[in-house]
């Protein structure tokens, strides 16, 4: 049994600087260490890993954690499985999880080749001119697509008995060489099943044009209406079909793609086929949201600039901040569709041009989409607003233009009540500044420089109170008596609900331990480490701790009066003149009482 007290034991029997320093080589600054971070890419070393306080924190990337978080993050083992290693390691009693390994295959084949030239013609004569295949043609009428489609996607049927293929291509192919297509299934019986059975067939072809596997869609009535069934299913990897690498259509897309230099990336087979309804070329799709380093490295052949057409759910919009993340090569652009349309809904409920004009005139620049994508789902948490105000810097950092870093700045600070123009622009400017230290470090690492602590100080980035709640909750998690002393104040709470939440564990429990932090929410986690970086004199000053009242009181005050104004601007916008009477009232007497 794994126990908090065992947790704790694990945890006082380990450094956390032997831990780290063993993937990451660390050099002693000062009181800490510091290396490369191996969370993000980095020249200039900004992990800083704290020995006396057990954990570590990047100043570059914003990670920080204890020896536990560490393997969690680095190796991306569950909580629970980096505390059996590591107590392994210190000598005491826990289980061992394996770690798995997953296998990789890799040979081109000419006889698979073929045997699947000869299936999606199979498939393709099936749909287009059998009675069997009228149903399904009908479906795909329906959805939009002409005959003219069909054929040039080369869209077919699978019928839906066990094994019509197998016997039909039984008569030019060996059966060896059949089961090795990844195009049937043996059963115990001996029996071979065809592995695609009432299903529409969409061919999918190596940038050559040559059919390489396919992916079958549901759809009888019957089988749509049975969650059972998954919707798509495509052949498994074999010796030709890698999923990871091929991207749909690139075959008949890669002429345009060259010529356009640039390369629209969908989700799925209709929305691709939807755009080239449109008469919209230079499209491929990823097959689904996950988009592969195989995938970018193969599209990278062909040009330097993809515009991101993901569904607009929200896992398609998720996906594209991800696929964000790994088109760091490539100019990318976003196109964002309303209400939650994948392109082709947007098709089944728009006019091709207007399709064409949302994928060429609606773009949006990465920026703006991830401003839209990593606002804070609630405004007027202050914790959110600080995690955002973290995560969108950088980015905003990064952009050449300044005119356009402006802009986005400004939007920014509009969406959030508790940062105004020039706090965000001072978290922008620290970014920034920390890029030019890294640079000319590199230029003075050839000099053989010692290395450089710097900081970006994270006061910089947090709003006045909760850099004083902050503060007062180190000072309570440090000393008992003053902890004893709040916990004597019965009203007294935490404004900043993170804090609040650290609060109530530590009055219950004196601590709060690695154990009791793991299970709380992230933001909690990032909230308990940020107080524990405070850097504060060792002795409480005479009257620190009224001082902090006052300004915690005072802070709260300003953001209140911040919040209340910007109701009254968004009521003065929309025309509610009353309510925005009503709020000014209040707002003007919460100000004299602060006089
Ligand atoms: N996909 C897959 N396997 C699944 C589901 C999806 O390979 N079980 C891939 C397919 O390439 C599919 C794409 O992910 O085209 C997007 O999936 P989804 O949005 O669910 O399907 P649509 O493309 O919208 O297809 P349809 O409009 O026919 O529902
Ligand atoms: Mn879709």
């Amino acid at each position: 049994m794994i126990t908090k007290e065992l947790i704790n034991e694990i945890k006082q029997a380990v450094n956390i600087v032997d831990v780290i320093g063993e993937s990451v080589a660390l050099t002693k600054a000062g009181r800490n260490y510091l290396g490369l971070c191996p969370f993000h890419g980095e020249k200039t070393p900004s992990f800083n890993v704290l020995e006396d306080k057990q954990f570590y924190h990047c100043f570059g990337c914003g990670k920080s954690g204890d020896v536990f978080t560490f393997l969690e993050e680095q190796r991306g083992l569950s909580f629970l499985d980096a505390v059996r290693e590591l107590g392994q390691q210190a000598g005491f009693q826990v289980d061992i999880v394996p770690v798995q390994q997953g296998p990789k295959s890799h040979h081109p084949h000419q006889v698979l080749l073929d045997i699947h030239a000869e299936a999606g013609k199979f498939y393709h004569a099936l749909l287009m001119t059998t009675k069997m295949g009228e149903d399904a043609k009908n479906y795909l009428h329906e959805r939009g697509l002409t005959d003219q489609d069909l054929k040039q996607f080369q869209i077919g049927l699978s019928p839906s008995d066990p094994n019509i293929l197998f016997q039909s291509l039984s008569k030019k192919f060996s059966e060896n060489d059949l089961l090795q297509s990844g195009l049937f299934n043996t059963a115990d019986t001996n029996m071979v099943y065809d592995a695609f059975q009432g299903r529409i067939i969409f061919p999918l072809t190596d940038e050559e044009g040559q059919i390489v596997a396919f992916s079958g869609r549901i759809w009888t009535e019957s089988d749509r209406l049975n969650k059972q069934i998954a919707k798509y299913k495509n052949s498994r990897s074999t010796a030709i079909f890698n999923k990871s690498y091929e991207l749909y259509h690139l075959d008949q897309a890669k002429a345009s793609i060259k010529k356009q230099r640039e390369v629209y990336l969908m989700e799925g087979y209709m929305d691709v086929i939807a755009a080239h309804r449109a008469g919209v070329e230079n499209v491929v799709a990823s097959m689904g949201t996950a988009l592969t380093r195989e995938q970018v490295q193969h599209l990278a052949k062909f040009c330097q600039k993809v515009v991101v057409a993901y569904d607009g759910d929200k896992a398609g919009q998720a996906a594209t901040a991800k696929v964000l993340e790994e088109l760091g090569q490539f100019q990318v652009e976003v196109v964002r569709f309303p209400d939650g349309m994948d392109p082709d809904e947007f098709l089944s409920k728009n006019s091709p041009q207007a399709l064409q004009n949302i994928l060429n005139k609606s773009r949006m620049s990465q920026v703006e989409f991830l401003i839209h994508h990593l606002r804070p789902e609630n405004p007027d948490n202050l914790q959110m607003q600080i995690d955002f105000v973290d995560r969108i810097a950088p980015i905003i950092a990064n952009t050449k233009s300044i005119t356009a870093q402006n802009t986005y700045i400004y939007k920014v600070a509009d969406l959030l009540p508790d940062f105004d123009y020039s706090q965000v622009e001072l978290a922008v400017n620290a970014v920034r500044l920390h890029q030019r230290q890294e640079r000319s470090r590199d230029v003075s690492r050839q000099e053989m420089a010692p290395p450089l602590v710097r900081e970006i100080p994270q006061q910089l980035k947090i709003s006045p109170l909760i850099r004083t709640e902050n503060h007062l909750l180190y000072r309570m998690q440090e000393h008992a008596y003053i902890l004893n002393d709040y916990r004597l104040r019965e009203d007294f709470h935490f404004y900043t609900p993170e804090l609040e939440t650290l609060y109530q564990v530590l009055k219950a429990e004196g601590e709060v331990s690695s154990y009791e932090l793991a299970q709380m929410e992230e933001s909690v986690q990032r909230a308990w480490y940020r107080v524990m970086e405070e850097r504060l004199p060792e002795d409480v000053g005479q009257d620190e701790l009224e001082e902090l009242e006052a300004r915690r009181q005072r802070e709260w005050m300003r953001r209140e009066n911040q919040v209340k104004s910007r109701t009254i601007r968004e009521q003065t916008h929309v025309g509610n003149d009353a309510a925005a009477l009503d709020e000014l009232a209040q707002l003007i007497a919460q100000k004299r009482k602060m006089e």
